[in-house]
């Protein structure tokens, strides 16, 4: 384990166990049709490549770049778009696919600027979950794991861009952080 962690919170083998029982889950729903997965950046991208890995219906990819405005790492609720979509999604299947949700604030705005381009559907896959953190109410269609609140980093996840690169999910140290 990394020195700056104080433990890991779900091993590899546990992240890519659930990653497959949700790419199987999605390709089941989704069945007999194609989807658009629009990963959020950067937090998502290790885990929309694992995931769309496991799925075996017909999968496009797009990505979103967002920051919120606000200080420090609070959540402000006024989300910015760093990066649209390359293309319209109007008449397709759309599943949002993010790292983690914490406040849902971030999440929220990216529901409503989405659903207002008209897809066919709809729906969130996130990584992981802190629901005790909830603000704004969202409702996530897929979630790999319910977390407690606490800071975590790896398999996507970063503190001041580091440790994105982990296999695993570790809570980082107080001490790194403060
Ligand atoms: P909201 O609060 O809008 O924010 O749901 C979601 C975003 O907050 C970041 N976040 C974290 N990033 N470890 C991280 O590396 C965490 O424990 C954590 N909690 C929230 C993350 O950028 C996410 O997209
Ligand atoms: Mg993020």
């Amino acid at each position: 384990m990394h020195p700056d962690l104080d433990k890991v919170l779900i091993t590899e083998q546990e992240v890519q166990k659930r990653i497959r029982e949700l790419g199987e889950q999605i390709s089941c729903d989704y069945a007999g049709k194609e989807i658009l997965v629009v990963g959020i950046l950067k937090g998502a991208a290790v885990f929309l490549a694992d995931l769309v890995r496991y799925i075996s219906i017909p999968v496009y990819f797009d990505f979103m770049a967002v920051s919120s405005y606000g200080a420090g790492s609070a959540s402000s609720g006024v989300v910015r778009i760093l990066k649209d979509l390359d293309r319209p999604i109007e008449g397709r299947h759309v599943i949002i696919v993010e790292d983690i949700v914490d406040t849902g604030l971030t999440l929220n705005y990216l529901v409503q600027s989405l659903q207002s381009r008209n897809p066919a559907s709809l729906k969130v896959c996130t990584l992981l979950d802190k629901p005790e953190r909830r603000v704004a109410k969202v409702k996530v269609d897929y979630n790999g794991f319910d977390i407690p609140d606490q800071f975590v980093v790896g398999y996507g996840l970063d503190y001041n861009e580091r440790y994105r690169n982990f296999p695993y999910i570790g809570v980082l140290k107080r001490s790194v952080y403060t």
